[in-house]
């Protein structure tokens, strides 16, 4: 059966292709064209349709490839890819991803997806994931260190999600404990890792990273925040997703690598050149309470520094979610 990125691929925006031209190319009638473009369309992407000469798309269409991702990965890094799935629809690569065979030591597996209908954000919020507008992306990793130690790995892997959006061109970002990316105050990007196995070790670690790349053609979307996208910040950009998501992979490879070997250089210090937060009044929400306290940084452990009345207290990631003080 005709799947309709097969006729997506075939169209552009700088010419028309004929109902009839598609429906020759892949031998179906015109209605199982008629329907795939309904289905395209259905997805957000705007097609235009002139009389006698046939389909257009208004706006290029930038989808994923694999091969193209997997020859954008450094080398040491493609070394250590066990399994690539670049997927249309799915509910959510984080899910997907925690039923994939668990890598060998030092190897990942690598989810992608076009579109998420159930997208997972930290809280049990919703990712929005519309169709070829952003990088949504699964990373499974073996741990081979106890969970308890696993804690510093978002805050390092935040920063590597930002030090490659940087490497994009992408300016004015920082980051917003325990891993939340930003650009000029509003959130561009977030991470959610999740774990299963044994706590002690050799648990699986889904590390699941979003990115709004062109999110900013969608203007109607429910987002409880305020957001950006890359795209927006950046003068004539020139990278496609494919490449977006090879550098965030690269990134957070050597970042998972330096973790496992304790080579990762100055958590502490990288965090401060990017932390919106420090030295900032803050409330702290979590689902029982709301805690205020001065911002100070994080520890090498990857937990919050909260300086309350009681003294500087420990904060470790969990159920939390950090706002400024009104
Ligand atoms: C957050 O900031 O709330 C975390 C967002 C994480 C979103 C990504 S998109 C790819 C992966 N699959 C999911 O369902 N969620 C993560």
């Amino acid at each position: 059966m005709l799947h309709f990125t097969e006729v997506l691929t075939l169209l552009d925006n700088n010419r028309y292709c004929s109902g009839e031209t598609l429906a020759q190319r892949f031998n179906v009638t015109r209605a199982t064209i008629h329907n795939c473009i309904v289905k395209i369309e259905s997805l957000g992407i705007s097609v235009e349709r002139v009389r006698g000469l046939g389909y257009r798309l208004m706006q290029p269409v930038d989808l994923l490839n694999q091969a193209e991702i997997q020859s954008k990965l450094s080398s040491p890094v493609a070394n250590k890819l066990a399994d690539i799935r670049c997927l249309q629809e799915i509910d959510s690569t984080n899910l997907y991803a925690a039923e994939l065979a668990l890598p060998q030591a030092g190897e990942f597996s690598l989810v992608l997806a076009e579109m998420q209908t159930a997208g997972k954000g930290r809280r049990g919020r919703q990712w929005v994931s519309p169709y070829a507008a952003n990088v949504y992306l699964s990373i499974v990793w073996p741990l081979q260190k106890p969970l308890h130690e696993a804690g510093m790995l978002s805050p390092m892997l935040a920063i590597s999600m930002l030090t490659a959006l940087e490497e994009l061109g992408v300016c004015g970002l920082s980051l917003k404990w325990p891993n939340d990316i930003y650009c000029h105050h509003k959130k561009m990007a977030g991470l959610l890792i999740e774990c299963s196995g044994e706590i002690s070790g050799g648990c699986k670690m889904v590390i699941g990273m979003g990115v709004n790349v062109f999110m900013s053609q969608f203007e109607n979307v429910n987002i409880d925040q305020q957001w950006t996208d890359i795209f927006s910040h950046t003068q004539d950009w020139q990278h496609s997703r494919n490449h977006v998501a090879a550098m965030l992979i690269n990134n957070a490879v050597v970042a998972l690598t330096q973790f496992e070997n304790n080579t990762f250089d100055d958590l502490v210090g990288s965090w401060s050149q990017w932390d919106i937060m420090k030295d900032k009044p803050v409330e702290l929400h979590s689902a029982q309470s709301i805690q205020t306290g001065i911002a100070r940084g994080i520890d090498k452990d990857g937990c919050l520094l909260l300086e309350t009345s009681c003294g500087l207290e420990k904060i470790s990631a969990g159920d939390v979610s950090l706002r400024a003080s009104a």
